[in-house]
C-alpha cells in the first residue's frame, strides 16, 4: 500500500537532531477540517504559466522582486502557515520525520526514496505560490541555481548581497569561502579542505552531472530512489536515488556552516529551509527531474504505491490540501515550466 498523508494530529519531536541541539519543534499548525485532495488540471494552478529562469541570468527588478515576496513572506505571524517560519518547518517535519504514516507507527520521511522529488516538488510548489499571492502576481515563478552549467556555479548574487532589498535572502549560517563571489561549487562529493582548482572541478561537475542523469540513472530506481511503501521505513528498506546523493546532498553541506552545531543552515534536514537559497536549489533539482524525462528510455514510475503516496501542505490560502506523488508529475499542469539552458555535460566522457 501506499505511504498516505502523515497523521497530522499528532505530532512527536524530530528524529536525529544533533545532542547539543536541545528542543526544536516543527509540528505544522493543525486544522480543524479534513484536508481535501488537490488535483492540478489546466487552469487551477491560475492561467499563467510560469517560467523558472536560471538565477544568474534573472534582471534585477526580478531579483528585488523576490526579495520583496520573502520580505512580505517573514512579516507574516509565525503562526500562519505561510510564514517563512512555518514554510522551512515543513522541511523539518518531513525530513526529521515528526509525524508518524498513517495506519502505521513507523514515521514518514520524505527523503531516501521514490518520495523525493514528488515531496519537493509539492512542497516548492505551493511555496511559490504563496510568494506570488503576496506580490499579486500570479505570473511570478521562482528561479533556479543552476550550478550544472558552468556560468551558475557560484551562489546567485542577489542570495548573498548584504545591501537592501537583498540582503533578506541572504544567511549567516553559510560556509564564508563558498560565499565568495567566485566560487565554485561541487556537486560531487569532495568538500574542504579538499577543494580543487576552477578547472578541474568544473570537469568534475560535468563528469558527476553525466553519472547521476545518465549513466547511473536507467531505471526510475536508480533515479528517484527506491520504494517505500506504507510501514516501511525509508532508511532501512529503500535508498535515495543518484541525484538525492549528488547533486543535491553535497551542495546542502558545500553551502551550510560546517563549524555551526549540526552543519547549519543547509547542510542539516532540520534548519535547511531556513535559508532562502534552499528553494533555488531544490527548484535546479526539481528541474534536473525535467531534464532527466527528456532522456530516451528513462520512464518514470507507475506502481499504484508511487502514484497514490500523499503529502499535506498548506496552500496559498492557508487551508491544508492533500496532493498525490502521482499528481506531481507534470509541471505544465501545475502552471510552470523551466527556462532551456544548455548542458554541456551531456556529452562528458567520465
Ligand atoms: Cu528535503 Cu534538500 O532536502
Amino acid at each position: 500500500a501506499a505511504v498516505l498523508a502523515p497523521n497530522i494530529n499528532a505530532c512527536n519531536a524530530p528524529l536525529n537532531l544533533p545532542s547539543a541541539e536541545k528542543v526544536f519543534h516543527c509540528c505544522a499548525p493543525v486544522p480543524s477540517y479534513e484536508p481535501q485532495l488537490f488535483r492540478p488540471s489546466a487552469g487551477s494552478a491560475g492561467a499563467a504559466v510560469r517560467i523558472r529562469r536560471p538565477s544568474h541570468l534573472v534582471t534585477e527588478d526580478y531579483a528585488a522582486k523576490l526579495a520583496r515576496a520573502y520580505s512580505l513572506m517573514k512579516e507574516l505571524p509565525a503562526e500562519d502557515p505561510r510564514s517563512f517560519t512555518q514554510q522551512a518547518n515543513v522541511h523539518c517535519a518531513y525530513c526529521n520525520a515528526v509525524y508518524n504514516q498513517s495506519g502505521s507507527s513507523q514515521r514518514f520521511q520524505a527523503h531516501l526514496s521514490w518520495l523525493f522529488f514528488p515531496f519537493h516538488r509539492w512542497y516548492l510548489y505551493f511555496h511559490e505560490r504563496i510568494l506570488a499571492k503576496l506580490l499579486g502576481d500570479d505570473t511570478f515563478a521562482l528561479s533556479f541555481w543552476n550550478y550544472d552549467h558552468h556560468n551558475g556555479t557560484s551562489i546567485p548574487w542577489f542570495y548573498s548581497s548584504t545591501s537592501y532589498p537583498y540582503s533578506i535572502l541572504s544567511n549567516a549560517n553559510r560556509d564564508a569561502p563558498h560565499v565568495l563571489p567566485n566560487a565554485t561549487a561541487a556537486v560531487d562529493l569532495v568538500v574542504a579542505p579538499y577543494e580543487r582548482p576552477r578547472d578541474a572541478q568544473l570537469k568534475e561537475n560535468d563528469n558527476t552531472m553525466y553519472r547521476v542523469m545518465i549513466r547511473d540513472a536507467q531505471t526510475p530506481e536508480e533515479f528517484f530512489g527506491w520504494p517505500v511503501r506504507q510501514g516501511e521505513d525509508a532508511k532501512t528498506y529503500s535508498g535515495a536515488g543518484t541525484v538525492e546523493l549528488n547533486p543535491h546532498n553535497n551542495i546542502h553541506r558545500w553551502v551550510g556552516n560546517k563549524s555551526s552545531v549540526g552543519w547549519k543552515d543547509m547542510g542539516t534536514f532540520y534548519t535547511a529551509a531556513n535559508d532562502p537559497l534552499f528553494y533555488a536549489h531544490h527548484a535546479e533539482l526539481d528541474r534536473l527531474w525535467e531534464i532527466w524525462k527528456t532522456i530516451p528510455e528513462h520512464l518514470e514510475y507507475e506502481d499504484e504505491d508511487y502514484l497514490n503516496a500523499e503529502f499535506l501542505f498548506y496552500n496559498e490560502d492557508a487551508e491544508m490540501v492533500r496532493v498525490k506523488a502521482g499528481d506531481a508529475s507534470n509541471t505544465t499542469l501545475l502552471g510552470y515550466v523551466y527556462e532551456d539552458v544548455a548542458m554541456p555535460w551531456m556529452e562528458a566522457t567520465p
